[in-house]
């Protein structure tokens, strides 16, 4: 006859063998049962969510799509929204990929985010000139901004639940970006963008979105940002903080002490563009193609094939350790958003040089769950 103790020890084997199977099976990751969801798991502290390239939106990529219907909760648009896609000629707005995009956020009952409406990139030269090329003026550089917002905000007024309504306007030193949009408008184009979209959809939810925040200087602007937007009576719903991420950027305290801030205001904090890249720096050869440099690919593409185990744990605890300390603060962070679905996929891949072999997200080009995809998972066990 067996002993109690002995039908317990044979029950926790056989379950500690359907979990290890669970993590290995990795045939069939996306369809797989027995692969917890990530929006699941993370139910209790924020949303996660996914940017969605054409393919996925469209649902060409059925693979990719069943990663995000089972994993996410959230999606963002990773180009489709830009003015330079949305609005390409000064009469002329090409809505069919953004309605597209919408479309299948609402058909999967998920919060669809919009990105982004000001922004001095991926936005056409024309918006900034007159018919001669000349700088516009305020105001007439206002008139456009309202009627671009107006235009893309109006169309998905209820249905994009939360608009980056102007991304990247701070330096990393903490001053104002001297962009076309300062040059033109003046330094409340940050105001007059948050003033527009909350006319046309006061149910939006309004953010303010730029990288590098955890840099303490960069952090300190954006609190002053958000301190005088609301001076100005303007409302803010939450900075988000973009979350291209590396191996030794940004540091726990340094994470930790920008949501803190965040949380002070009154706002909330999302990550809305998270990878990791674990590939070399290589600014010095923005715009380059890797394949056109020979000399350059062992050094700055020194994975072509696959990531060595070694790599594999650096990325894997890095991811681990980031998010543990999000659900630290999930009080304040509400939404986790992964630039992209599979590394097959990434910006990283071309940028800031074309033609690499990057990893920074939590499925392979497989479309596989990597071990960092687990280690994320983990973290949803710890405490709120
Ligand atoms: C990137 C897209 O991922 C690329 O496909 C595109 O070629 C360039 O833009 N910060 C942002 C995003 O706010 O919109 C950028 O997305 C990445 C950096």
């Amino acid at each position: 006859m067996p002993t109690t103790e002995h039908c317990v020890s044979v029950r926790r084997l056989l379950l500690v063998t359907c979990v290890t199977l669970a993590v290995l099976s990795v045939g069939s990751c996306s369809g797989d049962a027995e692969q917890p969801s990530l929006g699941d798991a993370f139910r209790q502290h924020f949303l996660i969510g996914a940017a969605l390239n054409d393919d996925e939106m469209s649902s060409r990529d059925a693979k990719a799509v069943a990663i995000v219907l089972k994993h996410c909760n959230s999606v963002t648009a990773e180009n489709v929204m830009k003015w330079v896609h949305i609005h390409p000629r000064p009469d002329a707005y090409d809505f069919e990929a953004a309605d597209r995009f919408v479309a299948f956020g609402e058909k999967h009952n998920m919060f669809v985010a919009g990105h982004a409406l000001i922004w001095h990139d991926q936005i056409p030269a024309w918006t900034f000139v007159d018919e001669q090329g000349k700088l516009l003026g305020r105001d007439a550089m206002l008139q456009r901004m309202r009627q671009h917002i107006e235009t893309v905000v109006g169309r998905y007024k209820g249905r994009v639940k939360g608009w980056d309504v102007v991304n990247e306007a701070l330096t990393d030193e903490g001053g104002l970006r001297q962009s076309l949009w300062v040059q033109t408008v003046g330094e409340d184009f940050v105001a007059k963008a948050f003033e527009y979209t909350n006319q046309v959809d006061p149910g939006a939810e309004l953010y303010y979105n730029d990288f590098s925040l955890d840099k303490p200087a960069k952090r300190d602007a954006a609190v002053l940002l958000v301190k005088d937007l609301k001076a100005r009576g303007l409302r803010i719903d939450a900075v988000g903080i973009q979350g291209h991420w590396g191996m030794d950027y940004p540091t726990d305290g340094d994470l930790d002490d920008f949501i803190s801030a965040v949380g002070r205001l009154g706002v909330k904090v999302l990550v809305t563009e998270m990878d990791m890249n674990i590939l070399p720096a290589a600014w010095d050869y923005d715009g380059a193609d890797i394949n056109m440099r020979a000399e350059l690919r062992k050094e700055l593409n020194p994975y072509p094939e696959a990531l060595p185990d070694s790599m594999q744990k650096v990325l894997t605890d890095r991811y681990g350790d980031l998010f543990a300390i999000l659900v630290r603060h999930a009080a304040t962070v509400d939404r986790v958003t992964f630039w992209g679905v599979t590394d097959r996929t990434s910006w990283l891949n071309d940028w800031p040089v074309r033609g690499r072999t990057s990893y920074p997200l939590l499925f392979d080009r497989n479309y596989q769950p990597k071990p960092a995809f687990y280690a994320v998972l983990h973290t949803a066990g710890s405490a709120k």
